[in-house]
């Protein structure tokens, strides 16, 4: 078994007009240290399959474990990234937004300044821990997320589309930082994604989503290339195709 098991999870959610299946039958296991991308169309139920590994739903059917141990709610061992920065404490300067989590474990002052200071140079900040979220940049707020997220030192980290609402150049720059991180920290990732490129470019293994109702993995491309990656290189174009094709079948009605 994996170091995280999803085991036919599926998930219906009951609405005041009714039921509406988002997630049907998923399953995948993931290993230790792996940088697994979700990728998949609007609406297929990328958001709901993270946030019951991250415990904030329950699934209606199937299992979720985490090194063996069933899932039953949120943990600080699952580190989670949201798209938009509105997660960030406003009140909070940047370093003391990083070292949050460890002031409710009661660690010292001191060492929780040590650790987020470390955290705030991982992702490039060195010298601006003492703004406030309103004076940084999109960019800027989604490394301080990154750097709150690993603080805590989690066993996992879970990602949604922490980069959906950058522009493309500062996108590209954080991707490239993501990657490096995660080598550096040897994580395991679940990042979710409706970007092909950056599957593509941040993946040791691209899951494909299908549209749902009933969103479920359609197939597990691994990408096998070394990084970090070389976007014009005819391993990623290979790979790319290879996944766009899963994907054009989801937006243009196939099956
Ligand atoms: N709390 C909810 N109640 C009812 N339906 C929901 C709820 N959350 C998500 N859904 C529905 O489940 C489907 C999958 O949503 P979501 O997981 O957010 O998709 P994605 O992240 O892939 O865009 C969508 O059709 C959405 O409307
Ligand atoms: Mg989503």
């Amino acid at each position: 078994m994996g170091f995280v098991a999803l085991e036919g999870v599926g998930k219906v959610f009951q609405g005041r007009t009714g039921s509406w299946e988002a997630v049907r039958d998923f399953t995948i296991s993931l290993e230790e240290g792996e940088f697994f991308c979700l990728l998949g169309t609007s609406g297929c139920g990328k958001t709901t399959v993270l946030n019951m590994l991250a415990g904030f739903e329950a699934p209606t059917s199937g299992r979720i474990l985490l090194d063996g141990k069933p899932v039953t709610g949120p943990g600080a061992d699952r580190g989670v990234v949201f798209q938009g920065h509105d997660s960030l404490y406003d009140w909070l300067t940047a370093l003391d937004n990083i070292g949050f989590g460890l002031r409710l474990r009661g660690l010292p002052r001191s060492e929780r300044r040590a650790t987020a200071e470390r955290f705030l140079k991982m992702v490039g900040l060195t010298g601006q821990g003492a703004k406030h979220p309103s004076e940084l940049s999109g960019g800027m707020k989604q490394r301080i997320q990154i750097a709150r997220a690993l603080a805590n030192d989690p066993r996992i980290l879970l990602m949604d589309e922490p980069f959906g609402a950058l522009d493309a150049m500062t996108r590209a720059v954080l991707q490239a930082e993501l990657s490096r991180i995660w080598a550096e920290t040897k994580k395991t990732v679940l990042f979710i994604t409706h970007d092909i490129e950056e599957a593509c470019a941040l993946a040791t293994r691209v899951g494909v989503m299908k549209r749902g109702p009933g969103g479920t993995l359609k197939a597990v491309v691994p990408v096998d290339l070394p990084f970090p990656r070389e976007r014009t290189s005819d391993g990623f174009m290979r790979v790319f195709r290879e996944v766009h094709a899963l994907i054009h079948e989801e937006i243009h009605g196939g099956h």
